[in-house]
């Protein structure tokens, strides 16, 4: 048996009572910090990520700016599709880009599955020289990686997508393929994952940020959760807290909760109480923030942060969280003022 967590970030994801409610934001290192947008003048996304030095310097800003209750390790989700033979570039202005994206059953063929320790080592290695700062400041860091849909839409589109119209196509003409890309997706993402946990990571989340935006449910059930189980149940031995993200799958969450994760993470067009009725009040919970009302005045922002702390009813097992990722345009002090706001509300006496 694991010993008790002391950290309430930790607790919440076990379920359990917390001094407080932990608070940590997606994207919570990156363009709205001018600490950020000084390395970022000088080093592409890529350099940066593949430096293990300057990951773990941009992984703690955040860290020493904000009273944060979790880092998250600085990465993306799409590197792992370059060891796998994808050919990705981040444009300045486009986002992502992959140039010789997947169009037929052959391109699934030819994809490489290679373990992490060969392709990932720079992420895993800031991951190792973050522990020990980390472990002296009790905050834990989250490791990360992209669920098998929401890869298999960049690797398919070639960038990002509206309609995931491409997606959808060889979804729907080439089942078998689909079938071997999302078991090499979800082999790939899952030995990373594993990886990510025995370098130092104390928690891991998946991010499927656009299968609900992309899928109803009958095709989540025969075309996404067959293969998230997959990736979830090799997670089990990574003896970490796993947190399922997801945006768009209100009418679903019951099978999103369902393919696994030992947290769900739900985004901002439902009301967090609802949500967790839908999944059950014993599986923790993360959300739900819109994280366009941190560019709100106070007044709105704390009628909204209100609104999410009263949908969770003072129940364990609430991490609070945006409903999805941080924009550039924040304000750093609407970020500052929100994490301490949020900590101040729900701290107990005892
Ligand atoms: O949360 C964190 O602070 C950790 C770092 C992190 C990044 N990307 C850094 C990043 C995490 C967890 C991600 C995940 C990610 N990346 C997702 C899932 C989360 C989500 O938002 O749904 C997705 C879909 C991606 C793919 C991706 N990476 C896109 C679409 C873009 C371009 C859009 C944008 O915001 O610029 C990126 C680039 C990216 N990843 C940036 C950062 C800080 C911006 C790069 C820059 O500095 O120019």
């Amino acid at each position: 048996m694991t010993p008790e967590p002391t950290t309430p970030f930790l607790r919440a994801c076990r379920g359990l009572p917390a001094a407080y409610t932990p608070v940590w934001l997606m994207r919570q290192a990156g363009r709205y910090m001018p600490e950020y947008r000084e390395i970022r003048g000088r080093v592409s996304m890529l350099d940066l990520i593949n430096n293990p030095e300057l990951a773990a310097e941009v992984t703690l800003q955040p860290i020493k700016t904000f009273n944060l209750d979790a880092a998250i390790i600085f990465a993306d989700i799409l590197p792992p599709l370059i060891g796998m033979g994808l050919k990705l570039e981040f444009a300045p202005s486009e986002g992502p880009v992959i140039h010789n994206p997947i169009r037929q059953p052959y391109d699934v063929d030819i994809l490489a599955v290679p373990p992490a320790t060969e392709t990932m080592g720079a992420t895993l290695k800031a991951i190792s020289l973050l522990k020990p700062e980390l472990d002296s400041r009790n905050i834990p860091l989250i490791g990360f990686a992209g669920a098998p849909f929401t890869l298999a839409s960049y690797a398919i589109e070639g960038g990002g997508s509206k309609t995931y119209l491409r997606t959808k196509a060889f979804m729907y003409q080439h089942p078998a393929a689909w079938k071997r890309l999302m078991i090499k997706l979800a082999t790939v993402q899952a030995d990373y994952l594993l990886q990510q946990a025995r370098a130092g990571a104390a928690a891991l989340q998946i991010f499927d940020s656009w299968v609900g935006l992309a899928l109803g449910r009958a095709d989540y059930l025969r075309f996404v959760q067959p293969y998230n189980q997959m990736l979830f149940n090799q997670l089990k031995t990574a003896n970490v807290p796993v947190i399922h993200f997801s945006t768009g799958t209100t009418a679903y969450l019951p099978d999103v909760a369902a393919s696994g994760g030992d947290v769900i993470s739900v985004d901002w067009r439902m009301p967090l109480g609802w949500a967790w009725g839908q999944i059950g009040y014993e599986r923790p919970i993360q959300g739900n923030l819109d994280p366009i009302a941190l560019l709100a005045p106070w007044r709105e922002l704390r009628y909204q942060i209100d609104a999410v702390l009263e949908q969770a009813g003072g129940r364990d097992g609430h991490i609070f969280n945006l409903g999805h990722g941080l924009f550039p345009e924040t304000p750093v002090d609407n970020v500052r003022r929100l994490i301490d706001y949020v900590h101040e509300k729900t701290a107990n006496d005892a």
